[in-house]
C-alpha cells in the first residue's frame, strides 16, 4: 500500500491537478487578499479574489505550501467561489469541502485553512472598497 491509497479519490483529483493555482495582483482594488496558516501543523494558504463592479466573483487564485487535503481543499474551494456574489461566498463551510473531499477527521482542519482563507479574502476586498470604512466602524 503507497500512502495515496489514504487519500480519497476527490482529493488526489485536485492534488494532481490543482485548478487556479497562481496570483493576481494584490495592489488591484477589486482583488481581496488571504493570507492563513495552520498552527496545527505550520501549512500555509494563500486565496485571491476578483470581483467585478456588481460584486460577482470572476476569478479566484491560490497558492498552499502545505499537505495534499490542504492543496485540494484550497483548489476546490476557488472552484466553488468562482461565480458565486460575496455574501454567497462567505457561506461556503469547511465542513462542505470536508464532505465533498472525504477528508478524516484528522484532515479537517485542512479545509478549516480554506474557510478562513476565502473569509479573509473577502474581508480584504470589503475593507479595501470601503476605504478602511468597516474597520473604523468595528474599531467603535
Ligand atoms: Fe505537513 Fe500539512 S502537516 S503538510
Ligand atoms: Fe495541516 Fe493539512 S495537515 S493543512
Amino acid at each position: 500500500n503507497t500512502p495515496v491509497a489514504l487519500y480519497h479519490e476527490n482529493v488526489i483529483k485536485h492534488f494532481e491537478k490543482p485548478q487556479n493555482v497562481g496570483s493576481l495582483d494584490k495592489n488591484d482594488v477589486n482583488v481581496g487578499t488571504g493570507l492563513v496558516g495552520a498552527p496545527a501543523c505550520g501549512d500555509v494558504m494563500k486565496l485571491q479574489i476578483k470581483v467585478d463592479d456588481n460584486g460577482k466573483i470572476i476569478d479566484a487564485k491560490f497558492k498552499t505550501f502545505g499537505c495534499a487535503s490542504a492543496i485540494a481543499s484550497s483548489s476546490l474551494a476557488t472552484e466553488w467561489v468562482k461565480g458565486k456574489s460575496v455574501d454567497d461566498a462567505y457561506k461556503v463551510k469547511n465542513t462542505d469541502i470536508a464532505k465533498e473531499l472525504c477528508l478524516p477527521p484528522v484532515k479537517l482542519h485542512c479545509s478549516m485553512l480554506a474557510e478562513d482563507a476565502i473569509k479573509a479574502a473577502l474581508n480584504d476586498y470589503k475593507v479595501k472598497r470601503d476605504g478602511g470604512k468597516a474597520e473604523k466602524r468595528a474599531a467603535v
